[in-house]
């Protein structure tokens, strides 16, 4: 049978030691998973190891980790596949989650963050006026939208990684914003305009967000909660117009002419373009108060003068205006639902519609 040795962080806050590396070797089957792995060290060798399970088969969410420098579920990652893509020898480097304090070893205070970000968000359902008198009828395509968000197993993961959450712990940050579009895209919710502009307008909310795509790839249950972040930010701004004082939604608005127009991204037009214009009275103020950003990249040479003034209109990017024409004459939206794949199969057309975009 392989041995696999795990590399584990130990740290007990309140002993006033600093946290500290000790390796385990275990023998099992390459199959077996990382969790099974941590298991067998604390019942055959270490009793005093602290890591959260349930299910062991990827459902309770309870068992994330950072497995390799990366968060995972512990249940759901096999002891070789984590071999293989260990930096550090072969050895299995399994760490608490980030962006979360450790309670003991590999277990999180999710109290302290991740659930509190969740309530942020108003996670139940505000529907308007008296009840039916029976059920509420969904129309199909409206749950298979939300079906992606509902699919979150809350397990945190996402929220370990996420880089923006790094720099601001306030952010409301992926899971929750996630769980925000499980309610603003449900058609029995009577409070999606409210619940989008105090996401839009809150400084740490739906544009906090840096698109790092860490959620995509740490999510174990394909939630994709920057999509889902995306998704509101379209309907906060384009369906709703919400203007909010963060700039937000204009910058965006920005950033998407700048590429229209240049092909690449023209930085120094950016920032103004964001305030209406180099000359426009908001952009002025803001120009001042970056200054520090835009001395710091000048002297890193992110970016120089000349290309910040001299910006060349490249031919070869003009065809790139002709896809911003052609899916902006699109009547409507449409949107990839990922999560949501199979075969067409006769008499499921309504069902095939539905899997290749769904508009939000
Ligand atoms: S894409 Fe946004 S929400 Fe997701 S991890 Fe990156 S910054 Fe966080
Ligand atoms: S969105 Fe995915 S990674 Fe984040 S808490 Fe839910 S299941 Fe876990
Ligand atoms: S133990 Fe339940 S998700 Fe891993």
């Amino acid at each position: 049978m392989p041995e696999y040795t795990l590399k584990i962080r130990r740290y007990l806050p309140e002993s006033g030691e600093a946290p500290y590396w000790e390796d385990f070797k275990v023998d099992l089957e390459g199959h077996r998973s990382v969790l099974e792995g941590i298991l067998t060290a604390k019942g055959e060798q270490d009793g005093t190891i602290g890591i959260r399970c349930s299910c062991r088969a990827a459902i309770c969410g309870s068992c994330g980790v950072r497995i390799n420098g990366r968060a995972a579920l512990a249940c759901k990652t096999h002891l070789e596949e984590a071999h293989e893509g260990s930096q550090s020898d072969g050895d299995i480097v399994v760490e608490p989650m980030g962006n979360m304090p450790v309670l003991k070893d590999l277990i999180v205070d999710m109290d302290a963050v991740h659930w509190k970000k969740i309530q942020r968000v108003t996670p139940w359902l505000l529907p308007e006026g008296p009840p039916p008198e029976r059920e509420y009828v969904v129309p199909h395509e409206a749950m298979v939208d939300v079906t992606q968000s509902m699919a979150c197993i809350q397990c945190g993961a996402c929220v370990s990684d996420c880089l923006s959450m790094e720099v601001d712990p306030d952010f409301v940050g992926p899971a929750a914003l996630a769980k925000a579009y499980r309610f603003v895209g449900d058609p029995r919710d009577g409070q999606h305009e409210e619940r989008l502009k105090d996401l839009s307008e809150d400084p740490a909310g739906i544009y906090d967000c840096t698109h790092c795509f860490n959620c995509i790839e740490a999510c174990p249950k394909g939630v994709a909660p920057m999509n889902q972040i995306m998704r509101l930010r379209r309907l906060a701004g384009d369906d709703y117009e919400i203007e909010d004082r963060n700039n937000g939604h204009r910058h965006e608005k920005a950033f998407v002419q700048n590429i229209r127009k240049n092909g690449l991204l023209q930085e120094a037009d950016l920032l103004p373009d964001s305030y209406g214009g180099k000359f426009h009275p908001n952009a002025v103020p803001e120009l001042f108060d970056s200054l520090p950003v835009i001395m710091t990249a000048l002297m890193r040479r992110k970016v120089t003068p000349g290309k910040a003034l001299r910006h060349p209109h490249r031919k070869e990017f003009r065809n790139l205006r002709t896809y911003f024409d052609k899916i902006e004459s699109r009547d409507e939206r449409l949107e990839l639902n990922l999560y949501i794949v199979g075969e067409e199969e006769e008499g499921d057309q309504d069902i095939a519609v539905e899997t290749e975009g769904s508009s939000a």
